[in-house]
């Protein structure tokens, strides 16, 4: 099993958790990294763009590479697919995915809507690759009519090997807060491991949520924008070990590399667009960088960009 207990697993973020997010926090101190979501769709016309989402470098193991979409079929087929292509460690299902390019096409948290389909789709990746399958679900379509316990029977006994749990609702979004009862609830239904997600934000909120819930491991999301050391914080509160919060020198060299890194992957006009969010994201928070935020998003290039954390670090001291 890929999963050890009290594993720290970074969450699946389209957008964000590409290769260079999540060897930064693999570095940092996370366990398991999960790729952002994948189209069984793209991966059937050959799409090129989505057939890149799902590369890593082996560093990064134990990776899983989550795919949705919703046809059974389609979706064993995409599982094929991405094992013989990458061969990460274990496949996801999105199951919990709330935005409406996504559920319109009955994908992500729509699957939530039809339990009868979500356990073919299940049953189906399950049968189509050695790797263990797992499920990522939140608690329900409407916020207190909770399926979760449904959805996670239905998953255990169609052979998934392990459940995140985001316990919000599709129609709240990312508003409110997650439901972490639920999450102790899911624990006790099922025999297989159980992922908590939802509003970890510090290592007291993951051993709170470790301890109230009784869950396996923790995914984190959001709380690593820009902040890769939550994984060290956490490490270190496990280890009953103290922490030492990143210096300033540190922080800049991490932007830089995370910039660098970032052109070389994906090319200089991406860098320099989407590296924008990622530098602001970094330096919130540090006095002066609601101004260094304006020259960051006026920046022409990712070298610019590197330029303003230079002086923007370059006028603070530790
Ligand atoms: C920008 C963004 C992109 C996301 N992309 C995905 C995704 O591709 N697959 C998925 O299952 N969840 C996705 N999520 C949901 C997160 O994985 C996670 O469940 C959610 O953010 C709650 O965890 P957190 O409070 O630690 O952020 C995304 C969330 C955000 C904010």
């Amino acid at each position: 099993m890929f999963l050890k207990k009290n594993n720290l697993v970074v969450a699946p973020l389209a957008g964000i958790s590409d290769t260079v997010f999540r060897r930064m926090c693999k570095r940092m101190g996370a366990d398991v990294v999960v790729s952002e979501m994948v189209s069984a769709d793209g991966l059937h016309y050959k799409s090129e763009n989505t057939a890149a989402l799902m590369k890593f470098d082996e560093s990064e193991r134990p990776i899983g590479v989550q795919l949705f979409g919703s046809d059974p079929e389609r979706l064993a087929e995409a599982a094929q697919f991405t094992y013989e292509y990458v061969k990460p460690d274990f496949i996801d299902l999105n199951s919990g995915c709330p935005v409406a390019k996504v559920v319109k096409r009955n994908g992500g948290a729509a699957l939530l809507k039809n339990p009868v389909l979500f356990g073919k789709i299940v049953n189906a990746m399950a049968r189509a690759v050695p790797v263990p399958v797992t499920v990522k679900i939140r608690s329900g379509w409407n916020k207190y009519e909770w399926i979760d316990e449904e959805f996670a029977r239905i998953a255990e006994g169609n052979g998934a090997a392990a459940i995140t749990l985001h316990p919000r609702s599709q129609t709240m979004m990312f508003t409110g807060h997650s439901f972490w009862e639920r999450i102790a609830v899911i624990k006790k239904t099922v025999n297989i491991p159980v992922i908590g997600n939802g509003d970890v934000v510090s290592a007291e909120s993951a051993l709170k949520m470790l301890s109230e819930t009784g869950c396996d491991a923790v995914m984190i999301g959001r709380a690593a924008f820009g902040n890769p050391w939550i994984f060290a914080e956490i490490k270190a509160a496990l280890g009953g070990n103290d922490y030492t919060p990143p210096s300033n020198q540190e922080r800049k060299e991490t932007i830089l590399e995370h910039i660098r890194a970032y052109r070389q992957t994906h090319g200089e006009k991406y860098a320099a667009g989407e590296m924008k969010k990622c530098a602001a994201w970094y330096i919130k928070g540090i006095p002066g960088a609601n101004a260094a935020r304006c020259k960051i998003f006026a920046a022409g290039s990712s070298v610019e960009i590197e330029g303003v954390v230079e002086d923007f670090f370059g006028n603070i001291t530790d």
